[in-house]
């Protein structure tokens, strides 16, 4: 028998024109329609309604506006002809706010990583070049180097979803944490949104499983109020978060320079971009459109306009995101509340999804059949105020590893590590000699609790009396 609650939620299904989720309801056992019911439940019906007639239905639901386009301006580095003193400057408060316990870290950690090819948590993947530490241990270690130098507290807040969740918080457990402490690691899951097919009708996994996905990184600033995880700072004290992504171990978050700006500009949501390395490169775009700011992803992006020069031939919209930002944290509750005017709009993806066929038999398509729904992190910079952009450095900041091999793989990542290790030791005077690319001919590692900067390595080398010699796997450690 259905409960009255259940009756009802079928019920609205089929209003909904989405009565097919329970098109095998009576093949089901008492708990497989529980769980149906459980997840069909969490289903916002008016959202995909609303989402399958704009973008799955409705026409041009590829268009992105790309009207009034401008490049976004940025904050170019002293060596790209930036002021010193203001860096400088903005350095100082950045590290104030640091000290004061005005920053919290965090990680989205919630996607897939299907094109790496690796199943397990993006999080637990090994990459530094001799320890083979996990891209989680690298984040926890520069937390840890934080702390230290800042002598502040910092807690760091990592976004999982239904697909890595337990395996994520298992991981930190049998990991003693990096020696964080098990109470300034704070794990929640975000949102879900069902795929739905090119007609707009949700799609079934199983036949009493609905095939549903994270809802993108943007749903993070939900998924952090929801969570009570923006509540947690306001208790602590914390205004600033420090925001990236899973996948580049050479991160400099908690990045004093950024968050001095952003403080200076009463900024709400800043970020840090890069001169794109060539026209087509994957990442997005930040520019200027009716006097907002913008980010505009690769996908997107025409030829003529990644391609477009400057009269010096220098590539006119230069600016990468690599998806490193500050937000405040009042700006996350206000983007992240239920207020419909401050809402991330979704985007269009289209997968393979697999589900079943009539008969309720497994069904893998070889074209995409489906359609997810994604919300993007930097959909919320048109809604802040006074958001600056920050340059920074490729080899200082940017080596992500999203694919198994070619470019921004495991091996791309770490050659970026060990020349960052060869040039800071080489600042220090350690005379190790690089090839064009800055690669020594060995591989040797510097772990984030020996040295998290080229200003800390220096520190710290100078201090060593004897000096270790660097060669084929050494590790500089704690
Ligand atoms: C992303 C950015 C791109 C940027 C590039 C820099 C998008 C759409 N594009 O590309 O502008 O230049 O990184 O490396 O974001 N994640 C979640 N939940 C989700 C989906 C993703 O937590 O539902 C997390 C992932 O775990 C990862 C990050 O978001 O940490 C990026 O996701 P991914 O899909 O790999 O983005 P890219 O296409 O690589």
């Amino acid at each position: 028998m259905k409960s009255a609650s259940a009756d009802t939620l079928i019920d609205s299904f089929q209003q909904a024109g989405q009565g097919q989720v329970f098109r095998f309801w009576d093949q089901l056992d008492d708990s497989a329609k529980d769980a149906l019911i459980e997840q069909a439940s969490l289903i916002d019906l008016s959202e995909i309604d609303r989402l399958s007639n704009t973008l799955v239905l409705g026409q041009g639901h590829h268009g992105v506006d790309l009207t009034d386009l401008a490049p976004a301006p940025f904050i170019p580095l002293p060596k790209s002809g930036g002021d010193p003193a203001q860096w400088q400057a903005a350095s100082a408060k950045g590290e104030e706010a640091l000290k004061a316990g005005r920053v919290a870290a965090f990680t989205v950690a919630g996607g897939q990583g299907t094109r790496l090819g690796y199943d397990g948590p993006k999080g637990t993947y090994p990459v530094s070049p001799i320890r083979k530490a996990t891209l989680f241990q690298v984040f926890a270690e520069k937390v840890l180097a934080a702390r230290i130098r800042y002598g502040a507290s910092i807690p760091w807040f990592l976004m999982t979803s239904n697909l890595n969740h337990e395996a994520t918080e298992a991981f930190f457990k049998e990991n003693d944490f990096f020696g964080l402490g098990a109470d300034t690691v704070h794990f929640f899951k975000q949102g879900l949104m069902p795929a739905v097919d090119l007609e707009g009708k949700i799609i079934l996994a199983d036949k009493g499983e609905i095939a549903m996905s994270p809802d993108g990184h943007g749903g993070s600033l939900r998924a952090l109020v929801r969570s009570g995880a923006t509540t947690k700072m306001k208790e602590a004290g914390i205004d600033i978060i420090s925001y990236f992504q899973v996948d580049n171990p050479l991160v400099k978050f908690l990045d004093p320079a950024l968050i001095g700006f952003h403080i200076d500009a009463g900024s709400e949501m800043s970020s840090k971009m890069l001169p794109k390395a060539y026209s087509k490169e994957k990442v997005g775009h930040f520019c200027t459109q009716r006097g907002r700011t913008v980010v505009v992803e690769y996908s997107d992006m025409p030829d003529e306009l990644t391609d477009q020069t400057n009269d010096n031939g220098e590539l006119r919209y230069i600016a990468g995101s690599i998806a490193i930002h500050v937000l405040d944290r009042a700006f996350v509750e206000g983007m992240g509340g239920d207020n419909p005017d401050a809402a991330l709009p979704f985007h269009r993806a289209d997968k393979k999804v697999a589900t079943v066929d009539a008969n309720g038999e497994p069904f893998k398509p070889e074209t995409p059949n489906g359609v997810k729904f994604e919300m993007f992190v930097f959909d919320a910079l048109p809604f802040a105020k006074n958001p600056v952009i920050i340059e920074t450095s490729r080899e200082s900041d940017f080596a992500p590893v999203k694919n198994a091999e070619g470019l921004d793989s495991p091996q791309t990542c770490c050659e970026a590590q060990v020349a960052e290790f060869t040039a800071w030791a080489n600042a220090a005077g350690a005379g190790i000699p690089v090839d064009e690319k800055g690669q020594p001919s060995f591989v040797f590692e510097i772990t984030p609790k020996f040295a998290d900067s080229e200003a800390a390595f220096i520190e710290r080398w100078n201090s060593l009396d004897p000096k270790p010699e660097i060669k084929e796997g050494v590790i500089l450690d704690a």
